[in-house]
């Protein structure tokens, strides 16, 4: 695989709002996309309105409680539900069900799921798993294909010598390791990472992020990283768009997002993080009851059945995703900033206007 211009970011630090790679040409765009199933009980809203735009070179996370439409949202990405309404613009081009545009986007976004074993043959042994895509999708004679294997093995930290290994005779981490390298083979420019890492044991789980940052780095990947684990997304993303019942409720860069929350069910999603620190004073707003079912979402504001800071008007009226400089955030209390934002940006023009004139 070749080094394309990628990010400069140390792999031993998080991710600061210096990193965050330019949204100026995105790799991947969505927009206002649509998956709702019908099903027996009714119409399942699994994803909502959903827009999101992914640059090159960047991770970005993808959280929220199970049943949000995290896993519904990257399977539409890539074709395999069915988006009703909505586009998704891959290098600038819209992606329909078929054409040259998915077949680019098939090759050049790869997805990985929690589970290895799931997308390794058993009877393959993992040589055989890595050169299959080479195979298809690149010209090599088999020499070649073989030297291109062997570095795709090195570049995920597994000895060659374990060539001819089955994936079952390897470690959980190790089949990942496979999986990753096996996505690599067709020389992506980005991953769409499912609860990837979820299964693996912590420190594995750690030797993996690594790996993920390193070849972020190498090769200027992007990432769509899924993930409930809210101290992965810390260490690992720039930007992190918070999904609750099929819609994004927050958008913003990671150290922003962290330090500053805006929606409730960020706050709460945070809050609910277990501290190292046992003597930490807990907060308050952690996450009370379930997550409503999409069949029948709330009306007004979803999240206002859940919302410690509710009013009258969250039950009766729906919140847009409001833009605060970079960030975006649906929720009313956000319309309260932009007012309180744009009243000191006037008052200090005036009193500018005064001191100067
Ligand atoms: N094929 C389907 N038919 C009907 N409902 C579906 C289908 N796939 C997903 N759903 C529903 O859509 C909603 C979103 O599911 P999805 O798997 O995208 O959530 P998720 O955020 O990935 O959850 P998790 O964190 O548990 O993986 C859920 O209510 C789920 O039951
Ligand atoms: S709009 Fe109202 S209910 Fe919704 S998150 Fe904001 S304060 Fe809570
Ligand atoms: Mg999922």
């Amino acid at each position: 695989m070749s080094a394309p211009p990628s990010a400069t970011r140390s792999t031993d630090a998080p991710p600061t709002a210096a990193d965050v790679p330019s949204l100026q040409s995105p790799l991947l765009e969505v927009e206002n996309l649509f998956v709702h199933f019908q099903t027996a009980a009714g119409v399942v809203r699994a994803v909502d309105g959903v827009d999101l735009a992914l640059a090159r070179g960047e991770t970005l996370a993808i959280v929220g409680e199970s049943g949000s439409g995290k896993s519904t949202l990257a399977r539409a990405i890539m074709g395999i539900e069915l988006a009703h309404r909505g586009s998704i613009r891959f290098e600038g081009r819209t992606v329909l069900a078929s054409g040259p545009e998915r077949r680019a986007l098939y090759r050049h976004l790869q997805l990985i799921f929690q589970d290895p074993e799931a997308s390794l043959n058993p009877r393959l042994t993992i040589g055989n798993a890595v050169a299959e895509p080479i195979q298809i999708h690149r010209r090599l004679t088999r020499p070649e294909r073989r030297q291109a294997v062997e570095e795709l093995l090195g570049h995920v930290g597994i000895d060659p010598a374990l060539i001819d290994r089955y994936p079952h005779e390897l470690s959980g981490g190790q089949r990942q390791r496979v999986s990753i390298a096996r996505a690599l083979a067709v020389e992506p420019k980005g991953l769409i990472l499912d609860e990837a890492v979820s299964a693996l044991d912590v420190s594995i789980r750690a030797q993996i992020l690594n790996l993920l940052v390193d070849l972020q780095r190498r090769f200027g990947l992007a990432y769509l990283f899924i993930t409930h684990d809210l101290g992965v997304v810390r260490y690992l993303s720039h930007r992190v768009a918070v999904m609750y019942l099929g819609q994004i409720v927050e958008q913003a860069q990671t150290e922003a997002l962290f330090a500053n929350p805006i929606h409730p069910y960020t706050r709460a999603l945070l809050d609910s993080v277990p501290k190292l620190d046992p003597g930490a004073p807990r907060k308050s707003a952690a996450l009370r009851g379930d997550v409503p079912s999409p069949l029948t979402p709330p009306p007004g504001c979803r999240f206002h059945t859940r919302c410690p800071q509710a009013w009258d008007r969250c039950s009766a009226e729906i919140p847009r995703l409001l833009a605060l400089g970079p960030r975006r955030a649906r929720c009313f209390l956000a319309e309260a900033m932009t007012t309180e934002a744009t009243t000191a940006t006037s008052m200090t023009a005036k009193a500018m206007t005064e001191r100067d004139g």
